[in-house]
């Protein structure tokens, strides 16, 4: 036995785990283990689904690459079904591959008058060809820059998910997540794609932590409930 340990008040596996009492010791942020296994079973449903294999049979077809790979896309769905945003906004929407896993998360929990605003800059592309027809109602494709329509009334001021996918330089990234996070709702969700492009990401979430003088986590203080990593899909969900 190391000397000493005994006398440390360790919380129990239930405090750590239950959710149900405060571990006075290790303050957590929040209680949102449900997301982990939800988003892990969507992930998976959808993986198996005839719309993965049609959808990449259709991207594999446009010959086109830049688009998100099949975990993503898998990823991205999960935690969309988890959310159930009713309104989302996407940078970067191309030809409109996590667009149409979005919708189809939509769709799958019956939000039928959920909108995804996609931004698309880029006047040759083709932006959203792959969204498949009956999810067409639900997809308001906005052209320009990102930069430019945040200061027009084109885009919502309040959303429930904010996908970042436009220019992943790191500070056009951090630029993104600073502008749309404050239009994020209490438990709206951050999600970016290529997370490990350049640090960005992981600089971000740490400015939503607050620690007390001792360096324990100030919970009260903390802006978000939850926030990880799936292959290259980072997400946080605010607390507001
Ligand atoms: C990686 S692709 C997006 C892929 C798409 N999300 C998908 O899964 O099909 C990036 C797109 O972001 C667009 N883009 C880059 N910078 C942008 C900006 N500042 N505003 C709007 N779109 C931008 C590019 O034109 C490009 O089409």
């Amino acid at each position: 036995m190391v000397a000493g340990l005994q006398a440390l008040p360790m919380p129990s596996f239930r405090q750590i785990f239950s959710g149900k009492k405060e571990n006075p010791i290790y303050p957590r942020p929040l209680l949102l283990q449900d997301l982990w296994e939800a988003v892990a079973r969507f992930s998976a449903e959808i993986r198996r689904s005839d719309f993965m294999r049609e959808m990449f049979q259709r991207q594999a077809a446009t010959g086109s690459t830049g688009m998100m790979g099949m975990m993503d896309c898998a990823t991205l769905y999960g935690l969309a079904r988890w959310q159930r945003p009713a309104v989302v906004v996407e940078s970067g929407g191309y030809l409109g591959m996590s667009s149409a896993f979005i919708l189809k998360a939509l769709a799958d929990e019956k939000l039928s008058d959920a909108k995804i605003y996609s931004i698309e800059m880029d006047p040759d592309c083709p932006h959203g060809a792959l969204v498949p027809d009956e999810f067409r109602s639900q997809f308001v494709p906005l052209h320009g820059d990102v930069k430019e329509l945040i200061r027009t009334d084109a885009l919502p001021s309040k959303l429930d998910l904010f996908l970042h996918d436009s220019s992943h330089r790191y500070r056009h990234m951090l630029w993104e997540f600073r502008a749309f996070w404050p239009r994020l709702r209490d438990r709206g969700m951050l999600v970016s794609h290529d997370v490990h492009f350049n640090a960005a990401f992981p600089e971000f979430v740490a400015q939503t932590y607050a620690h007390d003088p001792r360096g324990l986590l100030d919970a009260e203080r903390t802006r978000h409930y939850e926030w990880g990593r799936w292959g290259y899909v980072g997400f946080a969900v605010k607390k507001a």
